[in-house]
């Protein structure tokens, strides 16, 4: 508030709100709720959303990372009809996007059409990086270097027997001159190491702090930083999938199989040469696998830096995953670096996780590799699809429209309503689904909250206003006995005897009101309101008939004019 309102002169000025918690990681959980509590004004409803269900739950997760003080719940979805190199998997999915699930299961149905996905790995390789820098002769120790590889190999293995015994280890010593640089020249060695199950990371690193000082020695410089390479070029995954180009026709949309492959091959190219558009491709790929890695435990943010930059290692951003038309098929690839793991990490803590990987049924990282591939393949060619014929807002907006509908408090079937009425309208966000809310529900109830009855008066003006159009849609159908027909027994003439018997005609007139209430014209329920006429006469034919009863409204009922056999059938006739 400023300094002049009156307002701030007369109340206490509340504490300023700081983040500033001494000793912030040393409370109990429920204490560091309480600091949230009181930072952010939350009341107990907020408070207990974010402590959870379960109590245990919070518990594991303040020994998964530091200053926990709440869950976030995300859905599991499952990615359904994947078959990969042969084998049938369900993939979990943490994602909070519409959509996604979705897509990719619609491709997965379709690649496995074909052969199913079919992947291929290199070894599970990542990389560690010593900077060394103040080197005196660049080119000499990169010679030092090589010439001392084994040794350092040696040195590197010394700490991880178990890596060892599981036929994993450090592999090779690499050295990068990097000759220019705003800090002078660096040299940067590089440690290759197959990390077998584990995604790395503590292997790796540790390795490269063990050698940093012998590196140091045999350069005669200085190291500083003693990393993983998240650019994993060593570890990748190749991915293919095909589908016969019959399997993609949209003939709703004018497209013939092979004309969606086409489309989907120029939207290929399009991100292949594009860095703009490559960008959303991949974003799309990495919906797909993010969530899948998620799901497993696994680094995502190191999965998402590598892939993007191997995406660009060839100088120019580009598509990590592409579509061509090959012959009679559409087939799709992908090449993504993969540092994923199944032992370390969060993979044998987190309960939901081990429960997903049991899902997963994955016997080696690689595995875990192979379905995130898969998934990221399966996703850019439902994501291609899409945007290659109807465009992607009909099916992603419609599911995105219901998040919006129960954002702006539509509930149960208002949902459904408030949906349908955004797409009739193509207008779907918070601003239209508040408008079609309040419209829908202004047209349930007059502002005053109460519906005013319908005076018989009024029933019966709309009737006889209207009743002719119906009398004579319904004769443009079923044309009115001439006299000539008089002595055969004819439909027409039994529906036409049936209908002269009168009666209030208030099955015809409910929809006339209704649609008038809704402030339509009751002129365009014509057609509804005669359907509804014959109908509701069907069925007094055949009950008369089966009832025995023998007069309604002062004539005779139609069996007894016509015989039963002529009256059925003309009431079979009539609910067609
Ligand atoms: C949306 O989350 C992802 C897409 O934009 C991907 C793409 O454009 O390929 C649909």
């Amino acid at each position: 508030p400023s300094a002049s309102s009156s307002d701030a002169t007369n109340k206490p000025s509340a504490p300023p709100r700081t983040s500033r918690l001494r000793g912030f990681y040393k409370l109990s959980i429920e204490e560091r709720l309480a600091e949230v509590q009181r930072f952010a004004g939350l009341n107990e409803d907020e408070v207990a959303a974010l402590r959870g269900v379960d109590s245990e739950r919070l518990n594991q997760a303040n020994r998964m990372i530091e200053n926990v003080a709440g869950l976030f719940h995300l859905p599991v979805g499952f990615g359904a009809n994947f078959q990969i190199d042969g084998r049938d998997v369900l993939v979990p999915m943490v994602i909070e996007e519409p959509s996604v699930v979705a897509a990719c299961s619609n491709a997965a149905r379709l690649l496995r059409s074909g052969d199913g996905i079919i992947t291929d790995a290199t070894a599970p390789e990542m990389i560690g990086q010593i900077q060394l820098c103040d080197v005196p002769d660049v080119e000499a120790a990169r010679a030092a270097i090589l010439a001392n590889s084994d040794r350092l190999v040696g040195l590197a293995n010394e700490g991880h027997p178990r890596l060892m015994a599981r036929g994993g280890g450090a592999r090779s010593i690499e050295a990068r001159i990097i000759a220019e640089s705003e800090i002078g020249p660096m040299l940067i060695v590089h440690i290759v190491v197959d990390v077998c199950d584990a995604m790395g990371a503590n292997l790796v690193n540790s390795m490269a702090e063990r050698l940093a000082e012998e590196c140091e020695t045999l350069t005669g410089g200085s190291a500083y930083l003693r990393i993983l390479s998240n650019l994993a070029d060593r570890c990748l995954i190749r991915a293919v999938g095909r589908v016969h180009v019959d399997q993609l026709a949209r003939p709703g949309l004018g497209y013939s199989g092979r004309d969606v492959a086409i489309r989907i091959e120029r939207a290929s190219v399009f991100a292949e040469v594009d860095p703009y558009r490559a960008a959303t491709h991949n974003k799309g790929i990495m919906n797909g696998i993010d969530a899948f890695l998620l799901a497993t435990g696994q680094d995502w943010r190191a999965v998402e830096a590598g892939a993007h930059a191997y995406a660009a290692q060839n100088g120019h951003y580009s598509a990590m995953a592409t579509g061509r038309v090959e012959g009679d098929e559409l087939v799709g690839r992908i090449e993504v670096p993969m540092q994923v793991g199944i032992v370390g990490g969060v993979t044998k803590v987190h309960p939901v996780v081990k429960v997903l990987l049991k899902v997963v049924n994955a016997s080696t990282a690689t595995d875990i590799g192979r379905i995130a591939a898969s998934v990221g393949l399966a996703q850019n060619m439902a994501a291609i699809m899409a945007l290659a014929t109807e465009g992607i807002q009909r099916g992603h907006m419609s599911l995105h429209a219901r998040n919006i509908a129960a954002a702006v408090g539509a509930k149960g079937s208002e949902i459904d309503r408030v949906v349908a009425e955004m797409i009739r309208r193509s207008s779907i966000s918070h601003d239209s689904a508040a408008e079609v809310l309040r419209d829908t529900q202004g047209a349930r109830l007059p502002a005053s909250g109460k519906v005013p009855p319908l005076s018989i008066e009024e029933l019966r003006q709309v009737r006889d206003t209207h009743w002719p159009a119906i009398e004579n849609l319904i004769a443009d159908l079923l044309p009115r006995p001439d006299k000539a027909s008089e002595g055969q027994l004819a439909l027409s003439r039994v529906f036409w005897y049936q209908l002269g018997t009168g009666g209030k005609r208030l099955r015809a007139v409910i929809p006339l009101v209704v649609y008038k209430a809704f402030g339509g014209d009751p002129a365009d329920a014509v057609p509804l309101a005669a359907a509804i006429e014959v109908l509701h006469n069907a069925t007094l034919v055949h009950k008369d008939a089966a009832d025995r009863l023998r007069q309604r409204r002062g004539h005779d009922t139609a069996w007894v004019r016509f015989g039963q056999d002529q009256a059925v059938t003309a009431g079979d006739a009539m609910l067609f």
